[in-house]
């Protein structure tokens, strides 16, 4: 990609069946760069027609291309040149990410290396599936066999766009997958560069497919299509639940991770310093744009008001800026829908708690979807604004008397991707770890993640992890077969 990705408005094509091509109907819809709000691409607007040319032709690539015969090794070598590609290509791909997600550059810097990681990882794993001899009661051999799962659909959302796509598609690759992916409508340039390297690394045509477009009218008919043998989700849980619903009738696979509203605990004699970092760092990462985001901070009592004030004086000094800025601590929100959905948050949050800084729209830049660190304090957590996800720089925080009631309150909520927990006292620690009802726990950290670990929620959160080795089983099939070893006849009849 000689002189970088160009950053003025260009028309996109997506990438089906190893060509780019635009939508049957020839129709685009724009893109923006949420902190200018100026449009800086234009790209397919996809439908059904597109999707069924898309999922032919992973399920041909499936079944007959050069890809159902490729060996473990080749798949995993795939997958360590497309790492390398991303490696290379990483400054212009953060700055298109940072651009068009309005995240700052350097967080979006940590996301694109994050991406190659992922990839190699999956790459080294693609050689270690293994499967199993049951040791049956009989004169046989019982295997169990690993096979992919076929064509996987993979809808993924904006927060981290390049990420996600990387998520979904390294393990699906490791595993023998083919693949139709559709970005968020809001930001899928990352995932049409990398589709510019499928080919030179040696992916198939077929192999995997970007179909861009919106919900309705592309993720859903991806998830009805027959030929798809599995959908990977990360979404909100609303589109979570029409997911299942609609994948039933083919009884597709599904995996989903659907978001949250995470508690971090904080008890008395947590490192106060750490804690306070830790909190802020926990919410307002990314703009608070975090299916994992502690959004719920729970503090004890004893120390609850010095916590608060601390909070909100070191919240000022969290530099809203312009993403390209190397200084920016936090970007613009994606889009309009997201940033009008967090105001309107906000102003419910001012009807049910006390606001200890922010609470509204940042007046420092005349455009772009700029909204300042928000802390409410005194939340009930039947509040709104403690029950439901708002994925913005949003946190409440509540009070709690004892290691009882954090638990509580805690684990009283529809969802349970993550948790954190802040002390000194191991055996508080430990306790607390077993006790909640999450998919990751965090002690005295909030957010650190890991391909290595697997990722994924409990209860309305989703179903199914990512990452890990976990995150490729979900691509897998179990065969089990019998051999038998006698030659003479059942005599049975
Ligand atoms: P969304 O769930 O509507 O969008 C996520 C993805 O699903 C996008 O690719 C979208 O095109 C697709 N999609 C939407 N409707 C679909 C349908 N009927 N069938 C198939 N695919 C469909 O999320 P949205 O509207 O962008 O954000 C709304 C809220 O969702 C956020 O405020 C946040 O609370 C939550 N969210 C959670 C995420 C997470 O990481 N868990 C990521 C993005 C949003
Ligand atoms: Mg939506």
């Amino acid at each position: 990609m000689p002189g970088g990705i160009q950053t003025e408005v260009k028309t996109y094509q997506m990438f089906i069946n190893g060509e780019w091509v635009a939508s049957k109907t020839n129709k685009t819809f724009p893109v923006y760069d949420p902190s200018t709000e100026e449009v800086i691409a234009q790209v397919p607007d996809a439908n059904a027609d597109d999707v069924n040319r898309a999922v032919a032709s992973a399920k041909a690539a499936f079944e007959e291309g050069p890809w159902a015969t490729t060996t473990a090794q080749e798949r995993g070598r795939v997958l360590f040149r497309l790492a390398d590609k991303v490696r290379q290509n990483l400054p212009a791909l953060a700055e298109l990410e940072c651009r068009n997600t309005g995240k700052p550059i350097v967080e979006a810097e940590y996301d694109i290396t994050d991406v190659a990681t992922c990839f190699e990882y999956y790459g080294g794993l693609a050689t270690k599936v293994v499967g199993y001899v049951n040791p049956v009661p009989d004169n046989a051999m019982s295997l169990s066999l690993k096979e992919p799962v076929g064509v996987a659909g993979q809808i993924i959302p904006w927060n981290y766009p390049l990420l996600m796509g990387a998520w979904k598609l390294a393990p699906a690759i490791a595993a023998g997958c083919t693949c139709v992916l559709k970005p968020a409508e809001q930001t899928p340039l990352t995932a049409l560069e990398l589709a510019k390297w499928f080919d030179e690394v040696g992916l198939p045509k077929g192999v995997v497919n970007v179909v861009t477009g919106f919900g309705e009218s592309c993720g859903s008919p991806l998830v009805k299509h027959p030929d798809v043998n599995k959908i990977a989700f990360t979404g909100s849980a609303a589109v979570g639940k029409i997911i299942v619903k609609e994948a039933a009738d083919t009884v597709k696979r599904v995996t989903l991770e659907l978001g949250g509203k995470s508690p971090n605990i904080f008890f008395a004699d947590a490192d106060f310093e750490a804690a306070i970092d830790g909190a802020l760092f926990g919410v307002f990462i990314n703009q608070g744009e975090v299916c994992s985001a502690g959004s719920r901070i729970l503090v004890q009592k004893s120390i609850y008001k010095k916590f608060v004030d601390a909070m909100a004086e070191k919240a000022k000094s969290i530099k809203l800026g312009p993403p390209l800025e190397r200084t920016t601590k936090m970007g613009a929100l994606v889009s309009k829908e997201q940033y009008d959905r967090v105001l309107s948050y906000l102003d419910i949050g001012k009807k049910e708690a006390k606001v200890a800084s922010g609470g509204g729209k940042s007046d420092k830049f005349a455009k772009g979807y700029y909204v300042q660190p928000t802390i409410f304090y005194d939340v009930d957590n039947n509040a709104r604004i403690a029950r439901e996800e708002i994925f913005g720089p949003v946190a409440t925080v509540i009070p709690f008397d004892d290691e009882k009631d954090a638990l509580k309150i805690a684990n009283d909520s529809p969802y349970g991707l993550a948790a954190a927990v802040w002390t000194r006292d191991i055996f508080k620690a430990m306790r607390t770890v077993k006790s909640l009802r999450a998919g990751i726990v965090w002690v005295n950290h909030m957010q650190p993640t890991y391909v290595e670990a697997p990722w994924g929620g409990y209860k309305q959160s989703g179903f199914g992890r990512e990452l890990g080795p976990s995150g490729i089983e979900e691509y897998l099939e179990t065969k089990q077969v019998h051999i038998n070893l006698n030659e003479a006849a059942i005599g049975w009849y």
